[in-house]
């Protein structure tokens, strides 16, 4: 963690610590620092509709999407305004940057803005981090490139809290194309955080190296990885970032990887089935699971998404507002 992020002491409600300047990933946050956010949002999931606190009135809040995004971005606007922020959202298209400027003139640009709290999607991993360090308000990574989506994983968490009532202990299985998911990653280092026992599936192909290191269990063997499972996490096979071929065919991928309600019955019945979106239905997941009443959590993790970004947005901003207790 570079020095510019941290400022030790900063007190928060309840004696608690939540240092950072930034929310760039899961990565060097705190266990109690990832639950202290959990907390926060739960106040936000009930929070009555149209009456939530405008803490953020008055402030800018940019959106700068750098990638494509449908339900990520429209979670940040929609977390800002019932915080009642001034949103903006800058797409990637209709920016400068398809006419070559650098990411740091992108950064400097942000910056001269006077933007109060800036939300980035990017699709160059460390591209986050490295317009944070540029500018003078705090940043939120909302995915960048292979790196970290760290507010995915705190939404994923706190669904997995709220409907299993903790996180410790559960066996989670995440299957599907590990190597290009930066969703895979942050939710490895939330979960193991939190003492879930996470099992990580995918063909070897799409298995990153040494993945062990970060306390999670491989599997190539869907079936043997779901033995037991209390949350089954599908990830999409992410096209759109393999160069050549990861696996032998769609057909062929779904047969041995895809989640299909038979396979759910027979390894885990009574397991959470969670998936980040977008779904490729008919291949990691078939429909009769991703719309399964009882046993599919997918659009709850959207409305989670919600209150969670609406916790960070509020919990970032807060030493800029003058909220007592933040130095
Ligand atoms: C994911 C992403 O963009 O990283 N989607 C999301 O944010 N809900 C996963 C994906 O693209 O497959």
């Amino acid at each position: 963690m570079p020095p510019s992020d941290h400022r030790p002491g900063t007190l928060i409600e309840g004696g608690a610590v939540f240092p950072h300047r930034h929310l760039t990933g899961i990565e060097g946050l705190e266990p109690h620092e990832i639950t202290f956010l959990l907390d926060e949002a739960e106040r936000w999931v009930d929070a009555a509709p149209g009456g939530p606190e405008k803490r953020l009135a008055g402030l800018t809040q940019i959106n700068a999407f750098f990638e494509n995004s449908t339900r990520t971005l429209l979670s940040f606007e929609i977390a800002g305004k019932r915080l009642g922020a001034d949103v903006v959202n800058m797409h990637a298209a209709q920016s400068s940057v398809k006419k070559g400027e650098t990411l740091i003139d992108t950064a400097m640009t942000l910056n001269a803005m006077r933007a109060d709290v800036i939300v980035i999607r990017h699709m160059s991993s460390g591209a986050v981090r490295l317009i944070a360090d540029k500018v003078d308000c705090p940043v939120l990574n909302a995915g960048d490139g292979r790196h970290e989506h760290p507010t995915q994983a705190l939404l994923d968490a706190l669904t997995i809290r709220r409907r299993l009532g903790g996180v410790a202990n559960r066996r989670v299985v995440i299957c599907g194309d590990l190597l290009h998911s930066r969703v895979a990653r942050s939710n490895i280092l939330a979960l193991t955080a939190l003492a879930a026992e996470v099992r990580v599936c995918a063909p070897s192909t799409l298995m990153p190296p040494a993945i062990e290191r970060f306390g999670v269990t491989p599997f190539t063997d869907f079936d043997a990885a779901m033995e037991g499972a209390d949350v089954v996490m599908m990830l999409r096979l992410q096209t759109e970032r393999m160069a050549g071929g990861y696996v032998p065919s769609v057909r062929e991928y779904h047969l041995r990887y895809g989640l299909t309600l038979d396979r759910l019955e027979r390894r885990a019945p009574g397991a959470l089935v969670m998936h980040p979106g977008p779904m490729n239905r008919g291949v990691e997941i078939d429909s009769a699971v991703a719309d399964h009443v009882e046993r599919s959590a997918i659009t709850e993790q959207v409305a989670m998404g919600v209150a969670v970004r609406m916790a960070c947005l509020d919990v970032l901003t807060r030493r800029r507002r003058g909220v007592e207790g933040w130095a």
